[in-house]
Order: C-alpha cells, then sequence, then structure tokens
C-alpha cells in the first residue's frame, strides 16, 4: 500500500498525530530549535507515511541505532560514520560552504582528525615512522583576489600504505599528521605519503548497512587539510590522487569532488628530490596543491 492509497479518514487520522506534534511544538522558547524540530517533525512524518513503515521494521530501526550507539566510544564515532554513509555530512559540508569565486571547495572532516598533531617545520616529515611511499606536497596559500596568506595555518593527515590512521592502531603512537605554518608568501611544503584507498571502519552496524546495500566501503586514496587564517573561512578538505584507485575504489562517503582530484606524479627511484634528501632506492611522487580561501562570512 502506498501513501496515496489510504482512504481520507485514514489520511485525516495520520495528519492529526502530525498536527498534534507540530501543536506541541509551539511552546519552545529557541526560535531556531522550533524551525528545526518542526521541519524534521514534518519531514519524519512523511517519511513513515511515503514508506507505510511497518512496526517490524519501525523495531528494526530502533535496534539499528540503539546498535549504533553501542559502538561509540572515546575513539570510535559510529553515528558520525552513519552521516557520512547517508551523504548527511557531504550535504551539511555542501550547505555550509558555498562556491564563493575561486575558493578551495571543501568536503568531510572524518573521524581522524585530532587536536594537537605536531608542529611539523616547513619541509619536514609528517610520516613520523608511518610506512608507505614518501610524496612531496606543496603549494601556496591565497584569497580569493590572488594574494598570498602570510602565516596561514595548515594541518594534515592521512592513512599509512595499510590504510589505517595512527588512531586504529593500539598505543599511543602519533604518525602521518602535523601542523604547519606557511611562509610569509603563503607558501608550505612537507613530505608526507602517497595517499592509498583504504574502507572506513565496517565491522559495526554502519558496515552491515554497507553490506546490505550491497556499496562498497571504500574511499578514494587522500590527503586530509584543515587551513585556517584569520578573517578567512576555515577550509577543511582533501586532495585526492587521480587515477585509477579514484575510479575503482568510488567513495563511500561521497567526499570527491573534481576540483580536489590531483596529479600526484611518479618519480622514480634516484630521481634528485626537491630538498635533496636521500631516498636510496625507494620511488617516490610530488603534488601542488595551490589553496585559495574564502573571505570569513561569504
Ligand atoms: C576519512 O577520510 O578519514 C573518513 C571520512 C569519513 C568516514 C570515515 C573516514
Ligand atoms: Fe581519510
Amino acid at each position: 500500500m502506498e501513501d496515496g492509497d489510504a482512504t481520507p479518514e485514514q489520511r485525516a487520522r495520520e495528519e492529526a498525530v502530525t498536527d498534534a506534534v507540530l501543536r506541541s511544538l509551539r511552546t519552545t522558547p529557541d526560535p531556531r530549535l522550533r524551525v528545526v524540530l518542526e521541519s524534521l517533525t514534518r519531514h519524519l512524518h512523511a517519511f513513515l507515511r511515503d514508506t507505510r513503515l511497518t512496526e517490524e521494521e519501525w523495531r528494526a530501526g530502533i535496534e539499528f541505532l540503539t546498535a549504533t550507539g553501542q559502538m561509540c566510544d572515546a575513539r570510535r564515532q559510529e553515528f558520525v560514520l552513519l552521516s557520512d554513509v547517508l551523504g548527511v555530512s557531504m550535504q551539511t559540508v555542501t550547505i555550509n560552504n558555498p562556491a564563493c569565486a575561486a575558493a578551495t571547495e571543501a568536503t568531510v572532516l572524518g573521524p581522524f582528525f585530532v587536536e594537537g598533531a605536531p608542529e611539523i617545520p616547513l619541509g619536514g616529515d609528517i610520516a613520523q615512522g608511518a610506512p608507505g611511499e614518501p610524496c612531496w606536497v606543496h603549494g601556496c596559500v591565497r584569497d580569493t583576489d590572488g594574494s598570498p596568506v602570510p602565516g596561514a595555518r595548515l594541518e594534515v593527515w592521512e592513512c599509512d600504505e595499510n590504510g589505517l590512521y595512527d588512531v586504529q592502531y593500539d598505543g599511543e603512537r602519533t604518525a602521518a599528521r602535523g601542523r604547519l605554518v606557511a611562509d610569509a608568501q603563503g607558501a608550505f611544503r612537507f613530505w608526507a605519503l602517497t595517499p592509498v584507498p583504504y574502507p572506513i571502519p565496517h565491522d559495526g552496524p554502519v558496515g552491515a548497512l554497507l553490506a546490505a546495500t550491497a556499496r562498497s566501503p571504500m574511499r578514494a586514496p587522500h590527503l586530509h587539510f584543515l587551513v585556517q587564517a584569520p578573517g578567512r573561512r576555515t577550509l577543511i578538505t582533501h586532495i585526492f590522487v587521480a587515477g585509477e584507485a579514484l575510479r575503482t575504489a568510488g567513495d563511500a562517503v561521497f567526499g570527491v569532488r573534481e576540483s580536489l582530484v590531483r596529479e600526484f606524479l611518479r618519480q622514480a627511484p634516484g630521481t634528485p628530490t626537491p630538498d635533496s634528501r636521500e631516498l636510496g632506492d625507494r620511488a617516490w611522487t610530488r603534488v601542488r596543491f595551490d589553496i585559495v580561501l574564502a573571505p570569513d562570512g561569504a
């Protein structure tokens, strides 16, 4: 049965329930909270009526959400993961970061950002022992009018060649993340690891949801950036590695934007490095990422 098949009497009974909830919200003192709760009520009730949700399905939904909450602890945020795979995170990013001239586009933060990453000097190595192929990353932070942003603060983080972030290992090791300050011309440079595709955590309820919908848990290979400067909109973004893995891995959290895809240029073993770092017989890659910050409030 579909919503449209309900008799006029049945539709009126259902509308009366929605109206009763909406009336109960009229006393909400905070006007914004009232707007959000009224809209949530309308959409949730419309969903129930549209799908003609059965009581058994309602129970399964409650059990799923309960299991999602029970999976959460200080290191694991299953609700954020749920928001990610439903595209809710990416839609929230899109709503709150409107396009602004040539400003670099934003994408999801993800669950692996950690406050207090080590300070890395310009030209330093964020790997700090994490395994992977070395990657030279450089670029410049500018305003939308093209002027450099001296002293912009950058936080960068990524997984290692095993597809794991430091926080996914036992112990307190910090690796493959760091904080840098751009120079007086807005330029930055550092060593990182060539990003690899990896699965989001999928051993919990969100993984079960992906399996039930025949979806892959893989994320396209990427390097995370969080860039801040006074008077500019904070930018949370990634760069994605152009190529085969981007096409085949897909992206379980809908985070890829064309404008964020970059060529990571492969360098054969023995190719001189930009800072004369000795890499012996190891291959490495290099990528340029120029960042444009929107003005605050744009
Ligand atoms: C990440 O890129 O780190 C990430 C984003 C969303 C869900 C899981 C991981
Ligand atoms: Fe990531």
